[in-house]
């Protein structure tokens, strides 16, 4: 075995940070015989130096994340701290010194990607970041590299295990949004501050990654449409119900029919009580992939927690150092499709609207005429009445966003329509 230890520089030693400090200590022999030589944390870069961290040496730990990435014997730089800055200038920083980067960096791989695998590029390093998308859950390395030879076209996933946790409790107690998000909260799966999770933006910097990797083409955050899911009601899951279906958060990456632009999105969507990703319970994620050549694969497992995300972060630091042991690198960036992402307007699909209307002749036949006006085909229509109003829930067949935005814009300004209850679509079909 190779005598000189790898050296690591761990960035953050919070949840995640902390189990991948104890993870190299317990697993050093192993990790040395994976690699081909020892991995050694060479320091350990913290905001709070006082608090007590177990296992690791205190003589590791420091508050100057940027000496410890200039030191100049830095092998891999660790960073789990999160966030844009001063993720990005010590990721930067890093490679200017010498070193590797494994990230669990989600927002700022959505943002900076492109920048920082050219940094990488630049000086002939390696960027990973398995961890940055569904915690323990293999994806980016299968994307990257064992579906490299084909040709994926639909990325549809659950990605953000508190959202799936508050819309299972809803589906299987009849719980309000609020309610279950209280429960979500008291039992730690949603933060104080939920924002990130329940408002998409979480699921989206994950789906611009992967739609990244998925479609060799660069996918920025600002190019995910993003929906959260604050405003699925318990109405909502008994509609789904009638359909066979439930209500995920979805991130949907796809390829456009005819191969020539991508889209990324994240919205809640009816998907069949048949569908894999249906049984997808709690706060786990899964990530249904459909490819040319393999069909559908199916991903699963937890999306976030110290223990799960630190294993993708060991996975990350094993390949890394070996190729730096091998003095070569990873696949790095993969942008030459260089497809064009469409918006929201382009994408193809299918809705569920509810309706208010007034329960008299001529009104059914009156929303049925917006719909063919607008080129929306109705797949089935089912009226609830009573004491002249009426509740109206029609299903379209495929029809584009942008079709039915028109739809129900025309539908808002019939007299007979006294409201639009909901919108949903209806994906995994
Ligand atoms: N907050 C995320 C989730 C985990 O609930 O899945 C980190 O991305």
């Amino acid at each position: 075995m190779r005598k000189r230890p790898l050296k690591v520089a761990l960035l953050g030693c919070g949840v995640v940070g902390s189990e991948v400090a104890r993870i190299m200590t317990t697993h050093a022999d192993d990790l040395a015989a994976r690699i081909g030589a020892p991995v050694e944390l060479a320091g350990v870069a913290v905001r709070r130096p006082s608090k007590v961290r177990d296992g690791i040496d205190p003589a590791l730990v420091t508050t100057d994340a940027t000496g410890l990435v200039k030191r100049g014997d830095i092998d891999v730089v660790v960073e789990v701290i999160g966030g844009i800055e001063p993720a990005r200038s010590l990721i930067t920083t890093a490679f200017e010194y010498g070193a590797s980067v494994v990230s669990a960096n989600k927002a700022l791989l959505a943002q900076d990607g492109a920048a920082l695998h050219a940094a990488a590029e630049d000086h002939d390093a390696d960027l990973y970041y398995e961890a940055a998308v569904a915690g323990a859950i293999p994806l980016i390395r299968p994307l990257r590299e064992s579906l490299a030879g084909d040709k994926v076209n639909r990325v549809l996933g659950i990605v953000n295990g508190t959202t799936n946790f508050i819309l299972d409790k809803m589906d299987s107690t009849g719980a309000g949004y609020q309610e279950a998000l209280d429960e979500a909260t008291a039992l730690g799966y949603a933060e104080a501050d939920p924002t990130a999770d329940v408002e998409g933006f979480d699921a989206a910097a994950k789906a611009a990654i992967l739609a990244g990797i998925a479609f060799h083409t660069r996918v920025r955050l600002d190019d995910v449409y993003r929906e959260g899911m604050t405003e699925v009601t318990a109405s909502d899951f008994a509609s789904a119900r009638n359909m066979g279906c439930t209500i995920k958060l979805l991130a949907i990456c796809e390829r456009a029919a005819d191969g020539q632009s991508v889209t990324a999105r994240v919205h809640p969507a009816m998907i069949p009580l048949t569908h894999p990703l249906a049984s997808v319970r709690g706060a786990y994620n899964a990530v249904f992939v459909e490819s040319d050549a393999s069909g559908q694969l199916m991903f699963y497992g937890p999306g976030a927690g110290g223990a799960p995300t630190a294993s993708a972060v060991l996975g990350d630091l094993v390949a890394v150092c070996r190729n730096r042991l091998n003095g070569s690198t990873g696949p790095g960036e993969s942008a030459y499709a260089a497809l064009p992402v469409s918006g929201m307007g382009d994408v193809v699909t299918r809705y569920h609207i509810s309706l208010d209307v007034a329960d008299k002749p001529g009104v059914l036949a009156q929303v049925a005429t917006v719909f063919a006006e607008h080129g929306v085909s109705i797949d089935t229509v089912r009226q609830t009445g009573k004491d002249g109003e009426a509740s109206l829930v029609v299903v379209t067949h495929r029809a584009s966003d942008a079709a039915l935005g028109g739809t129900v814009e025309a539908l808002r300004k019939l007299d007979t329509v006294r409201g639009v209850a909901s919108i949903m679509r209806v994906e995994g079909e």
